[in-house]
């Protein structure tokens, strides 16, 4: 039976921690109720403790979303949980997510702390946030850099003090796909307690692997997936949502799995997102990017137009557009021409099919993209017939 796959949306928290996304309360308000219609299970509205305008923001959120579960980063200490159980305390379902960092290097040179101290104090501050909140998140950061023997042990302990989920941060998008499932596999059979929690993954996409590798993990057991909206994030980002969930969506054959999201939403959360931000997606970018759903050359649209699935593996109303895109240029060939012609209103004959085709490969030899007008242009100047 396909198992559910929880979605952890950080789009207004690690997401807007990337240059140039940082929002407005009303902004993170907007793009939150929308994270809401796209049915995301949690939202992580912001790290209450970094700023007095981020714990305003998680406050609001927490006030305002009533189906998903809100949740604020929290740094494993007193001050830091405080700030976020006040922000969240006004959420329907209300979660903590408290780190701390387990690798050699970050314990060495980030925390000065030896791993036995780490361990001490993430006990100690998740029993502290317990007082306050049922639903307790925590992340080892730099999880896939750090000894799987310790990882076990802390978890073990952790989930003894009252997490309910544990997080596997890939935090510097540092681990392939193949070594981050056998990764996650060796800690859950190292560990007594995890397979009783969620256990989730945050990859970053360094790499440019945060999907392949949030996937692999996904195979190996995981429950929860961290992701941000266009793979906004730290550096070269986060996982992005649309890729993780329209792969779950297209391959269910193969990954027999499924989550709650309403992918009819994807399109209108990433334009929301960039219009906020002024942040474009690449063009070419998965799911989303202008050409995702375009076609150009003459072999692809000739294919598309006789049967969509010759070159398209989901639908563009999936994802909430009404149609792919027939782009004219120099690659397109006749089909994908006449068809435009037939959209514009003309009824033309065959020669003077022929013959407007051919100035328009003329022109599209000169121009990148041939537009609606151009075409008219090419009819009106041969006044060959008028739109029926
Ligand atoms: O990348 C990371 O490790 C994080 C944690 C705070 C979850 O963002
Ligand atoms: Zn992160």
């Amino acid at each position: 039976m396909a198992r559910q796959i929880k979605i952890f949306d950080t789009t207004l928290r690690d997401g807007e921690q990337s240059p140039g996304c940082s929002m407005n309360l009303q902004e993170k308000i907007q793009m939150a109720r929308q994270l809401e219609l796209l049915k995301v299970d949690v939202i992580e509205a912001g790290f209450a403790i970094a700023s007095s305008g981020d714990f305003t923001s998680v406050r609001e959120i927490a006030k305002s979303i009533k189906n998903c579960t809100v949740a604020s980063l929290a740094r494993a200490l007193p001050k830091d949980i405080d700030t976020a159980w006040e922000a969240v305390k006004y959420a329907k379902k209300p979660r903590i997510h408290t780190f701390i960092a387990t690798s050699d290097i970050h314990m060495k040179y980030k925390l000065k702390m030896r791993p036995e101290e780490v361990l001490e104090n993430a006990v100690h501050m998740v029993r502290y946030a317990k007082k306050y909140c049922e639903d307790i998140e925590f992340s080892a950061e730099d999880a896939t850099r750090s000894n799987p023997e310790f990882l076990a042990r802390l978890f073990d302990c952790v989930i003894k003090a009252g997490v309910t989920v544990i997080n596997i941060p890939d935090t510097v998008g540092y681990t392939t796909p193949d070594e981050f499932y056998n990764f996650i596999t060796t800690i859950r059979e190292k560990s007594d307690y995890l397979d009783k929690v969620d256990i989730s993954v945050h990859c970053h996409n360094d790499l440019g692997m945060a999907v392949a590798n949030t996937l692999a993990a996904v195979k190996a057991g995981a429950t929860q997936v961290e992701c941000t909206i266009n793979g906004i994030g730290e550096r070269a980002g986060n996982a992005a949502l649309e890729e993780i969930v329209m792969a779950m969506h297209t391959r269910k054959d193969l990954l027999d799995i499924y989550c709650n999201v309403d992918t009819k939403q994807i399109m209108r959360s990433s334009k929301l997102l960039s219009t906020i931000t002024g942040v474009q997606v690449q063009p070419n970018k998965a799911i989303v990017g202008n050409n995702a759903f375009a076609h150009e050359s003459g072999i692809h649209q000739h294919g598309v137009l006789e049967e969509r699935t010759t070159y398209e593996i989901m639908t563009p109303e999936s994802i909430g557009l009404s149609q792919n895109k027939m782009v004219l240029g120099k690659h397109s060939g006749r089909h994908a021409f006449e068809d435009r012609l037939k959209a514009l209103g003309y009824a033309l004959s065959k020669e003077e099919i022929m013959k407007a085709f051919q100035q328009f490969k003329e022109l599209a030899d000169k121009k990148k993209m041939i537009y609606d007008e151009d075409i008219e242009a090419i009819i009106t100047r041969n006044t060959i017939i008028y739109p029926e």
